[in-house]
């Protein structure tokens, strides 16, 4: 009956947010080298960099920490994660590491090595570079569908099923996984539907493949199957989850999305061996087995996290909220990629800024604006992140050139949102005087990070 999206919470303590003008944050954009990941965080407004690590937590998880039981071996927070983890995915084998990354490297530097293969249907960041680092090679199978950003069609997250048949048939001896990333961060926030990972889970068990699920965003992936995937509304999003897990042979999770914490993450699975050598690398890593990167008070925070992401409540209200940016700046002549996905709103800047050619990186000149028309801090995901050099060094550009908006969890409310709609209309009318920028120095792997850039 009310249109209006409530914050399903209260708030009970509060940060600051320090106001800039437009003329310092020219000054303190330039200073950065023109990569907003180099700005301090004080002199942003709204920081939409990430949905990682960046969630408010509850009063629950505070309290948590306070009880954290902080041993070294057998710690009862432990005892109570590892509960919970198992209790969610139905894997046996829980290994506690500081973030996703940490159980990326540990997975799949054991499985990988030069003459490897990775499928997925987009590796995030991380991962990519995880397996790129460790010799092997990462293949991205987005469904086709995925590239009309304007069609209706629900789960653009999906993994190109003919596709996997296809790499399958040509490269099956060097396939180390199939790894299935849910919502499918890098390709747009776009969830994977239970019926495409059905299919998926058929397709490895056929040829004998293992299948992992990058789970981080799970029960925001879970809201679009209970709403949009037939034969899901009668289901809680926690049984949905279940039944995706209960399709692979193990998981990767970075807690920093849905557990709700500020750091976290770990890697389950179902064979013995297998988790067996990943203990072995943990230990050497990250840390004992019973707690790997974390402190005790971290894993009671993950343990209730993992309960409070499936609230009903609170994922209506995350998934509309989410959706009601996007809606906006798309009415107000924004292109953003469509339907909009649950963590973050994707920006098409290719579009928006269509004069200005990939190697001249429209999506960075877009976070640009952003940070100097409103303090707003944002990603661009495309030729920056995912741009290739070939032999004559030329710019293989990304599929596709696009900033994200990343939403925190539980921190903004919706005034601090009509605000970054506010900044999109100033954006919108602007769009033609902006102009493409140029890299000045970078590193070989995730360059996005700490390259230099200057504005041409
Ligand atoms: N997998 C996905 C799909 C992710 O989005 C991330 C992180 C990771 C793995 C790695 O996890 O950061 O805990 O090591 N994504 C963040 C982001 C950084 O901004 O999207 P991590």
């Amino acid at each position: 009956m009310y249109k209006t999206i409530i914050e399903p919470f209260k708030i009970k303590s509060v940060e600051p947010i320090y106001m800039t003008t437009e003329a310092e944050r020219e000054e303190r954009i330039k200073a950065a080298h023109y990569n907003p990941f180099l700005l301090h965080s004080r002199d942003v407004i709204i920081d939409m960099l990430t949905d990682s690590g960046t969630s408010a937590m509850s009063a629950q998880q505070w309290a948590g920490i306070m009880v954290g039981d902080e041993s070294y071996a057998g710690a009862s927070s432990w005892e109570r994660l590892e509960y919970e983890i198992q209790d969610l995915t139905g894997f046996p084998y829980v290994l506690p590491t500081h973030q996703g990354r940490a159980a990326e490297r540990i997975l799949y530097g054991y499985l990988g090595g030069e003459g490897k293969l990775f499928i997925s249907n987009t590796h995030f960041d991380t991962t990519r570079a995880n397996i790129e680092f460790s010799g092997a090679n990462a293949i991205d199978i987005p469904t086709p569908l995925a590239k009309d950003h304007d069609s209706e069609y629900h789960f653009k997250g999906n993994m190109d099923l003919a596709a996997l048949e296809q790499t399958i048939a040509s490269t099956k001896d060097q396939i180390a996984a199939v790894i299935l990333t849910v919502t499918n961060n890098s390709g747009g926030g776009q969830p994977v539907s239970m019926s495409n990972a059905k299919e998926v889970a058929a397709i490895c068990k056929k040829h004998n493949l293992l299948f992992i699920i990058d789970c981080c965003r799970i029960a925001e992936n879970a809201y679009f199957i209970k709403h949009f995937e037939k034969g899901y509304e009668n289901h809680t999003y926690r049984e949905i989850a279940q039944q995706m897990f209960a399709l692979a042979d193990g998981c990767v999770m970075s807690a920093k999305k849905d557990a709700l914490v500020n750091m976290g993450g770990f890697l389950a699975l179902k064979d013995n061996a297998l988790a067996e050598a990943c203990t072995n690398l943990l230990i050497i890593t990250e840390g004992f087995a019973t707690y790997g990167g974390l402190s005790g008070r971290d894993m009671e925070a993950i343990a209730i996290g993992l309960r409070e992401i499936f609230d009903k409540d609170y994922l209506h209200y995350r998934i509309t909220s989410t959706r009601y940016l996007g809606e906006k700046i798309r009415n107000n002549g924004i292109p953003v990629l469509y339907p909009i996905g649950g963590h973050a709103v994707y920006v098409d800047a290719g579009l928006l800024y269509s004069h200005i050619p990939a190697h001249e990186y429209p999506g960075q000149a877009l976070v640009c604006e952003l940070y100097k028309k409103g303090g707003i801090r944002a990603v661009e995901i495309g030729s920056v992140m995912f741009g290739k050099y070939d032999d004559n060094h030329q710019l293989v550009p990304a599929s596709m050139e696009l900033v994200r908006l990343a939403i925190p969890r539980r921190v903004y409310t919706q005034s601090h949102i009509d605000y970054v709609v506010e900044v999109f209309d100033e954006i919108a009318k602007n769009a033609k005087n902006v102009k493409g920028i140029k890299i000045i120095k970078e590193p070989k792997f995730l360059r996005h990070f700490t390259a230099y850039f200057d504005l041409l």
